[in-house]
Protein backbone atom coordinates (compact mmCIF):
# COMPACT_ATOMS: atom_id res chain seq x y z
CA UNK A 1 0.00 0.00 0.00
CA UNK A 2 0.84 3.74 -0.66
CA UNK A 3 0.50 5.18 2.92
CA UNK A 4 0.79 8.94 4.23
CA UNK A 5 1.96 9.60 7.59
CA UNK A 6 1.55 13.20 8.44
CA UNK A 7 3.58 13.93 11.46
CA UNK A 8 5.86 11.15 10.32
CA UNK A 9 9.29 12.77 11.62
CA UNK A 10 7.88 12.83 14.81
CA UNK A 11 7.92 10.41 17.88
CA UNK A 12 4.99 8.25 17.38
CA UNK A 13 4.84 9.17 13.52
CA UNK A 14 8.48 7.73 13.31
CA UNK A 15 7.90 4.52 14.68
CA UNK A 16 4.83 4.03 12.52
CA UNK A 17 7.15 4.94 9.52
CA UNK A 18 9.46 2.54 10.09
CA UNK A 19 7.14 -0.77 10.75
CA UNK A 20 5.31 0.52 7.94
CA UNK A 21 8.30 -0.12 5.57
CA UNK A 22 9.37 -3.41 7.50
CA UNK A 23 5.92 -4.43 6.27
CA UNK A 24 6.86 -3.46 2.44
CA UNK A 25 4.40 -0.85 2.29
CA UNK A 26 5.26 2.65 0.17
CA UNK A 27 5.35 5.66 2.96
CA UNK A 28 5.16 9.34 2.15
CA UNK A 29 5.47 11.69 5.48
CA UNK A 30 4.26 15.09 5.47
CA UNK A 31 6.17 16.89 8.43
CA UNK A 32 6.67 20.39 8.99
CA UNK A 33 9.56 19.26 11.66
CA UNK A 34 8.21 22.01 14.23
CA UNK A 35 8.78 18.78 16.90
CA UNK A 36 9.42 16.28 14.84
CA UNK A 37 13.50 15.37 12.87
CA UNK A 38 14.73 14.00 9.82
CA UNK A 39 16.93 12.14 11.86
CA UNK A 40 14.15 9.91 13.35
CA UNK A 41 13.61 8.16 9.68
CA UNK A 42 15.28 6.41 7.87
CA UNK A 43 15.88 9.13 4.57
CA UNK A 44 17.81 6.70 2.18
CA UNK A 45 15.03 4.55 1.81
CA UNK A 46 13.95 4.49 -1.59
CA UNK A 47 10.16 3.02 -0.17
CA UNK A 48 10.22 6.90 2.09
CA UNK A 49 9.53 9.95 0.68
CA UNK A 50 9.45 12.73 2.81
CA UNK A 51 7.29 16.13 1.83
CA UNK A 52 8.75 18.91 4.01
CA UNK A 53 5.20 20.88 4.45
CA UNK A 54 2.31 22.05 7.09
CA UNK A 55 -0.79 20.75 7.48
CA UNK A 56 -2.26 24.19 7.52
CA UNK A 57 -1.24 24.70 4.06
CA UNK A 58 -4.42 23.33 1.73
CA UNK A 59 -2.34 23.51 -1.48
CA UNK A 60 0.55 21.54 0.44
CA UNK A 61 -1.94 19.14 1.68
CA UNK A 62 -3.70 18.36 -1.38
CA UNK A 63 -0.97 17.41 -3.13
CA UNK A 64 0.67 15.38 -0.76
CA UNK A 65 -2.16 13.20 -0.75
CA UNK A 66 -2.85 12.80 -4.35
CA UNK A 67 -2.25 8.78 -4.73
CA UNK A 68 -2.25 7.68 -1.63
CA UNK A 69 -4.56 4.42 -0.29
CA UNK A 70 -4.92 5.78 3.07
CA UNK A 71 -3.46 8.25 5.93
CA UNK A 72 -2.40 8.09 9.64
CA UNK A 73 -3.00 11.89 10.33
CA UNK A 74 -0.54 12.04 13.59
CA UNK A 75 0.59 15.73 13.04
CA UNK A 76 -0.42 18.16 15.48
CA UNK A 77 0.50 20.37 18.70
CA UNK A 78 0.74 17.44 20.87
CA UNK A 79 1.13 19.38 24.08
CA UNK A 80 -2.38 19.70 25.96
CA UNK A 81 0.37 23.20 27.61
CA UNK A 82 1.01 24.57 24.70
CA UNK A 83 -2.88 24.81 23.69
CA UNK A 84 -3.71 26.42 27.24
CA UNK A 85 -1.07 29.31 26.10
CA UNK A 86 -1.64 29.61 22.46
CA UNK A 87 -5.10 28.28 21.74
CA UNK A 88 -5.46 30.29 18.10
CA UNK A 89 -2.06 28.67 17.02
CA UNK A 90 -2.90 25.30 18.00
CA UNK A 91 -6.35 25.10 16.56
CA UNK A 92 -4.95 25.83 13.27
CA UNK A 93 -2.86 23.00 13.37
CA UNK A 94 -5.09 20.28 15.14
CA UNK A 95 -8.66 21.59 14.02
CA UNK A 96 -7.91 23.24 10.74
CA UNK A 97 -4.66 20.66 9.49
CA UNK A 98 -7.33 17.95 9.69
CA UNK A 99 -10.35 19.39 7.66
CA UNK A 100 -7.64 20.53 5.13
CA UNK A 101 -6.37 16.52 5.18
CA UNK A 102 -10.27 15.77 5.36
CA UNK A 103 -11.26 17.54 2.51
CA UNK A 104 -7.93 16.17 -0.09
CA UNK A 105 -8.89 12.46 1.38
CA UNK A 106 -12.33 13.20 0.21
CA UNK A 107 -10.77 14.56 -3.27
CA UNK A 108 -8.76 11.73 -3.72
CA UNK A 109 -11.35 8.99 -2.50
CA UNK A 110 -8.69 7.67 0.20
CA UNK A 111 -9.47 4.30 1.63
CA UNK A 112 -8.65 4.79 5.07
CA UNK A 113 -7.94 7.85 7.25
CA UNK A 114 -7.00 6.45 10.83
CA UNK A 115 -6.41 9.48 13.35
CA UNK A 116 -4.73 10.02 16.54
CA UNK A 117 -7.15 11.52 19.17
CA UNK A 118 -6.33 11.65 22.79
CA UNK A 119 -7.56 10.65 26.23
CA UNK A 120 -7.65 14.09 26.87
CA UNK A 121 -11.76 14.59 25.07
CA UNK A 122 -12.52 12.61 28.51
CA UNK A 123 -11.96 15.41 30.68
CA UNK A 124 -11.09 14.59 34.60
CA UNK A 125 -13.41 11.62 35.36
CA UNK A 126 -14.09 10.48 38.42
CA UNK A 127 -15.01 7.05 37.67
CA UNK A 128 -11.86 4.97 36.28
CA UNK A 129 -11.50 3.28 34.04
CA UNK A 130 -13.03 5.42 31.32
CA UNK A 131 -15.12 3.29 28.38
CA UNK A 132 -15.43 5.35 24.93
CA UNK A 133 -19.13 6.22 25.52
CA UNK A 134 -19.04 8.20 28.90
CA UNK A 135 -19.77 11.88 28.33
CA UNK A 136 -17.08 13.82 26.97
CA UNK A 137 -15.82 16.47 28.75
CA UNK A 138 -12.80 18.33 27.01
CA UNK A 139 -11.15 20.78 29.43
CA UNK A 140 -8.66 21.99 27.55
CA UNK A 141 -8.33 23.66 23.71
CA UNK A 142 -5.91 20.73 22.62
CA UNK A 143 -9.00 18.02 23.53
CA UNK A 144 -11.76 20.14 22.00
CA UNK A 145 -9.87 20.35 18.81
CA UNK A 146 -9.40 16.53 19.38
CA UNK A 147 -12.82 16.01 20.02
CA UNK A 148 -13.78 18.46 16.72
CA UNK A 149 -11.95 16.53 14.90
CA UNK A 150 -13.71 13.38 15.74
CA UNK A 151 -17.00 15.05 14.96
CA UNK A 152 -15.20 16.38 11.19
CA UNK A 153 -14.18 12.68 10.84
CA UNK A 154 -17.18 11.43 11.57
CA UNK A 155 -19.19 13.61 8.84
CA UNK A 156 -16.96 12.41 6.36
CA UNK A 157 -17.93 8.84 7.03
CA UNK A 158 -21.37 9.52 6.74
CA UNK A 159 -21.66 12.09 3.67
CA UNK A 160 -18.96 10.37 1.64
CA UNK A 161 -18.31 7.19 2.91
CA UNK A 162 -14.59 7.86 3.77
CA UNK A 163 -13.79 4.70 6.21
CA UNK A 164 -11.63 6.12 9.22
CA UNK A 165 -10.37 4.52 12.12
CA UNK A 166 -10.44 6.79 15.53
CA UNK A 167 -7.55 5.96 18.42
CA UNK A 168 -7.90 7.81 21.58
CA UNK A 169 -4.26 7.48 22.79
CA UNK A 170 -3.51 7.83 26.32
CA UNK A 171 0.03 8.27 27.50
CA UNK A 172 2.85 7.19 24.92
CA UNK A 173 5.89 6.96 25.75
CA UNK A 174 8.96 5.85 24.58
CA UNK A 175 13.13 5.99 22.58
CA UNK A 176 12.61 9.58 20.03
CA UNK A 177 10.26 11.18 22.15
CA UNK A 178 11.82 14.53 22.00
CA UNK A 179 12.58 15.82 26.11
CA UNK A 180 13.62 19.00 24.77
CA UNK A 181 10.39 21.29 25.58
CA UNK A 182 8.63 22.25 28.86
CA UNK A 183 5.92 21.31 26.60
CA UNK A 184 7.29 17.43 26.05
CA UNK A 185 6.16 14.31 27.44
CA UNK A 186 6.94 13.96 31.55
CA UNK A 187 8.95 10.67 31.25
CA UNK A 188 11.44 12.22 28.64
CA UNK A 189 12.03 14.62 30.49
CA UNK A 190 12.36 13.09 33.61
CA UNK A 191 14.66 10.64 32.30
CA UNK A 192 17.12 13.44 30.67
CA UNK A 193 17.22 15.11 33.98
CA UNK A 194 17.94 12.32 36.22
CA UNK A 195 20.22 11.18 33.40
CA UNK A 196 22.50 14.73 33.15
CA UNK A 197 21.71 14.99 37.25
CA UNK A 198 19.31 18.32 36.81
CA UNK A 199 16.72 18.87 38.93
CA UNK A 200 13.60 17.55 38.11
CA UNK A 201 9.49 19.62 38.31
CA UNK A 202 6.69 18.19 39.10
CA UNK A 203 3.56 20.06 38.79
CA UNK A 204 1.45 19.50 42.26
CA UNK A 205 2.47 16.55 44.65
CA UNK A 206 2.86 13.91 41.76
CA UNK A 207 0.18 12.01 42.87
CA UNK A 208 -1.70 12.53 39.20
CA UNK A 209 -1.19 9.10 37.25
CA UNK A 210 -1.91 7.96 33.66
CA UNK A 211 -2.22 5.11 31.78
CA UNK A 212 1.20 4.88 30.00
CA UNK A 213 1.62 3.30 26.58
CA UNK A 214 4.93 1.85 25.10
CA UNK A 215 5.22 2.96 21.52
CA UNK A 216 6.00 0.23 20.05
CA UNK A 217 2.64 -1.33 21.30
CA UNK A 218 0.72 1.25 19.38
CA UNK A 219 2.90 1.52 16.04
CA UNK A 220 1.57 -2.53 15.61
CA UNK A 221 -1.98 -0.78 16.24
CA UNK A 222 -1.61 1.60 13.90
CA UNK A 223 -0.10 -0.98 11.55
CA UNK A 224 -2.76 -3.32 11.53
CA UNK A 225 -5.60 -0.59 11.04
CA UNK A 226 -4.37 0.46 7.84
CA UNK A 227 -3.88 -3.03 6.72
CA UNK A 228 -7.16 -4.12 8.30
CA UNK A 229 -10.51 -4.06 5.68
CA UNK A 230 -12.50 -4.31 8.69
CA UNK A 231 -14.99 -1.59 9.03
CA UNK A 232 -13.68 0.29 12.28
CA UNK A 233 -16.21 2.85 12.81
CA UNK A 234 -16.23 3.29 16.96
CA UNK A 235 -13.87 5.13 18.21
CA UNK A 236 -11.02 3.51 21.02
CA UNK A 237 -8.90 3.86 23.52
CA UNK A 238 -5.71 2.90 23.28
CA UNK A 239 -4.47 2.21 27.17
CA UNK A 240 -2.70 -0.59 28.94
CA UNK A 241 -5.39 -0.59 31.51
CA UNK A 242 -2.92 -0.12 34.56
CA UNK A 243 -2.28 3.18 36.18
CA UNK A 244 1.26 4.47 36.84
CA UNK A 245 1.41 7.83 39.02
CA UNK A 246 4.47 10.64 38.52
CA UNK A 247 6.02 9.66 41.93
CA UNK A 248 6.38 5.27 40.71
CA UNK A 249 7.99 6.70 37.91
CA UNK A 250 10.51 8.87 40.26
CA UNK A 251 10.59 5.63 41.97
CA UNK A 252 11.84 3.70 38.76
CA UNK A 253 14.04 6.32 38.04
CA UNK A 254 15.79 6.75 41.00
CA UNK A 255 16.33 2.55 40.82
CA UNK A 256 17.48 2.77 37.36
CA UNK A 257 20.36 5.94 38.03
CA UNK A 258 21.58 4.66 41.39
CA UNK A 259 21.38 8.11 42.66
CA UNK A 260 18.63 10.17 44.62
CA UNK A 261 17.05 13.00 42.44
CA UNK A 262 16.69 16.56 42.37
CA UNK A 263 13.21 16.57 42.62
CA UNK A 264 11.33 20.04 43.80
CA UNK A 265 7.13 20.41 42.96
CA UNK A 266 5.50 23.56 41.76
CA UNK A 267 1.78 24.33 41.34
CA UNK A 268 -0.09 22.06 39.18
CA UNK A 269 -0.79 22.93 35.44
CA UNK A 270 -4.00 25.03 34.82
CA UNK A 271 -6.78 22.29 33.07
CA UNK A 272 -3.78 19.00 34.35
CA UNK A 273 -6.21 15.99 34.68
CA UNK A 274 -5.61 14.24 37.69
CA UNK A 275 -5.61 10.21 36.89
CA UNK A 276 -6.51 8.86 33.46
CA UNK A 277 -6.98 5.41 32.94
CA UNK A 278 -8.44 3.39 30.05
CA UNK A 279 -10.72 0.61 29.74
CA UNK A 280 -9.21 -1.33 27.14
CA UNK A 281 -11.92 -3.56 26.03
CA UNK A 282 -13.04 -2.09 23.45
CA UNK A 283 -9.67 -2.20 21.57
CA UNK A 284 -9.31 -5.85 22.22
CA UNK A 285 -12.51 -7.26 20.92
CA UNK A 286 -11.97 -4.81 17.76
CA UNK A 287 -8.22 -4.92 17.27
CA UNK A 288 -7.64 -8.74 19.03
CA UNK A 289 -5.12 -6.94 20.36
CA UNK A 290 -3.59 -6.24 24.14
CA UNK A 291 -0.46 -4.05 24.67
CA UNK A 292 2.81 -6.31 25.04
CA UNK A 293 4.94 -4.41 27.05
CA UNK A 294 4.92 -3.82 30.30
CA UNK A 295 5.20 -0.54 31.78
CA UNK A 296 8.42 -1.15 33.41
CA UNK A 297 9.91 -3.11 30.43
CA UNK A 298 9.36 0.16 28.58
CA UNK A 299 10.49 2.11 30.94
CA UNK A 300 13.75 0.09 30.81
CA UNK A 301 14.09 0.47 27.08
CA UNK A 302 13.44 3.83 27.23
CA UNK A 303 15.59 4.73 29.85
CA UNK A 304 18.42 2.68 27.85
CA UNK A 305 17.73 4.56 24.92
CA UNK A 306 18.15 7.95 26.87
CA UNK A 307 21.34 6.90 27.90
CA UNK A 308 22.98 6.01 24.71
CA UNK A 309 21.45 9.20 23.32
CA UNK A 310 23.47 10.91 26.26
CA UNK A 311 26.67 9.12 26.01
CA UNK A 312 26.65 9.82 22.06
CA UNK A 313 26.22 13.77 23.09
CA UNK A 314 28.64 13.63 25.06
CA UNK A 315 31.22 12.06 22.77
CA UNK A 316 30.46 14.50 20.64
CA UNK A 317 31.33 17.37 22.57
CA UNK A 318 34.69 15.84 23.82
CA UNK A 319 35.41 15.01 20.43
CA UNK A 320 34.51 18.63 19.44
CA UNK A 321 36.71 20.11 22.43
CA UNK A 322 40.17 17.59 21.49
P1 LIG B 1 5.35 14.83 18.12
O1 LIG B 1 5.37 16.28 18.44
O2 LIG B 1 6.61 14.06 18.28
O3 LIG B 1 4.80 14.58 16.65
C1 LIG B 1 4.01 15.50 15.94
C2 LIG B 1 4.61 15.65 14.55
O4 LIG B 1 3.77 16.55 13.80
C3 LIG B 1 6.01 16.27 14.56
O5 LIG B 1 6.85 15.56 13.68
C4 LIG B 1 5.79 17.69 14.07
O6 LIG B 1 6.93 18.24 13.43
C5 LIG B 1 4.60 17.50 13.14
N1 LIG B 1 3.82 18.72 12.95
C6 LIG B 1 3.38 19.57 13.92
N2 LIG B 1 2.70 20.59 13.37
C7 LIG B 1 2.69 20.37 12.04
C8 LIG B 1 2.17 21.09 10.93
N3 LIG B 1 1.52 22.23 11.10
N4 LIG B 1 2.33 20.57 9.68
C9 LIG B 1 3.02 19.41 9.50
N5 LIG B 1 3.55 18.70 10.51
C10 LIG B 1 3.40 19.18 11.76
O7 LIG B 1 4.18 14.21 19.01
P2 LIG B 1 3.70 12.71 19.20
O8 LIG B 1 3.73 12.45 20.65
O9 LIG B 1 4.41 11.79 18.27
O10 LIG B 1 2.15 12.84 18.77
C11 LIG B 1 1.64 12.34 17.56
C12 LIG B 1 0.12 12.47 17.59
O11 LIG B 1 -0.42 11.66 18.63
C13 LIG B 1 -0.40 13.88 17.84
O12 LIG B 1 -1.56 14.06 17.06
C14 LIG B 1 -0.78 13.88 19.30
O13 LIG B 1 -1.77 14.83 19.60
C15 LIG B 1 -1.30 12.46 19.44
N6 LIG B 1 -1.25 11.96 20.81
C16 LIG B 1 -0.05 11.79 21.42
C17 LIG B 1 -0.03 11.27 22.72
C18 LIG B 1 1.26 11.05 23.45
O14 LIG B 1 1.19 10.62 24.61
N7 LIG B 1 2.42 11.28 22.87
C19 LIG B 1 -1.24 10.92 23.35
C20 LIG B 1 -2.44 11.18 22.70
C21 LIG B 1 -2.44 11.67 21.40
C1 LIG C 1 -0.26 13.63 27.14
C2 LIG C 1 0.18 14.02 25.74
C3 LIG C 1 -1.01 14.50 24.94
C4 LIG C 1 -2.08 13.41 25.00
C5 LIG C 1 -2.45 13.04 26.45
C6 LIG C 1 -3.38 11.82 26.46
C7 LIG C 1 2.44 14.91 25.40
C8 LIG C 1 3.35 16.09 25.49
N1 LIG C 1 1.18 15.10 25.80
O1 LIG C 1 -0.76 14.79 27.86
O2 LIG C 1 -0.61 14.68 23.57
O3 LIG C 1 -3.19 13.77 24.27
O4 LIG C 1 -1.26 12.64 27.12
O5 LIG C 1 -3.61 11.38 27.75
O6 LIG C 1 2.84 13.85 24.99
N2 LIG C 1 4.50 16.97 34.43
C9 LIG C 1 5.34 17.28 35.49
N3 LIG C 1 6.59 17.73 35.19
C10 LIG C 1 7.05 17.90 33.91
C11 LIG C 1 6.16 17.59 32.84
C12 LIG C 1 4.89 17.13 33.15
O7 LIG C 1 4.98 17.15 36.65
O8 LIG C 1 8.22 18.33 33.72
C13 LIG C 1 3.16 16.44 34.76
C14 LIG C 1 2.01 17.19 34.11
O9 LIG C 1 1.62 18.33 34.87
C15 LIG C 1 0.95 16.09 34.10
C16 LIG C 1 1.76 14.80 33.89
O10 LIG C 1 3.09 15.12 34.25
O11 LIG C 1 0.29 16.02 35.33
C17 LIG C 1 1.72 14.31 32.44
O12 LIG C 1 2.05 15.40 31.60
P1 LIG C 1 2.34 15.21 30.03
O13 LIG C 1 3.40 14.20 29.83
O14 LIG C 1 2.54 16.57 29.45
O15 LIG C 1 1.00 14.49 29.54
P2 LIG C 1 -0.55 14.89 29.45
O16 LIG C 1 -0.80 16.31 29.85
O17 LIG C 1 -1.28 13.81 30.17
Amino acid sequence: MNILVTGGGGFIGSHLVDLLLKQGHSVRVLDNFSTGHRSNIPLSNSALQVVEGDIRDQMTVEQTVSGVDAIVHLAAVASVQASVDDPFGTHEVNLIGTVNLLEAAKKHSVGRFVFASSAAVYGDVKQLPVCEDIPLQPLTPYAADKLSSEFYIDFYRRQYGLESVIFRFFNIFGPRQDPSSPYSGVIGIFMERAIADLPITVFGDGDQSRDFVYVADLAILLCRSVESDQPLIKPMNVGNGKGTNLNQLLDYLHEFTGRPLDVSHFEPRLGDIRHSLADNRRLIEMMNYQCIYPVVDGLRLTYEWCLDRSRMNSDAVCGRIS
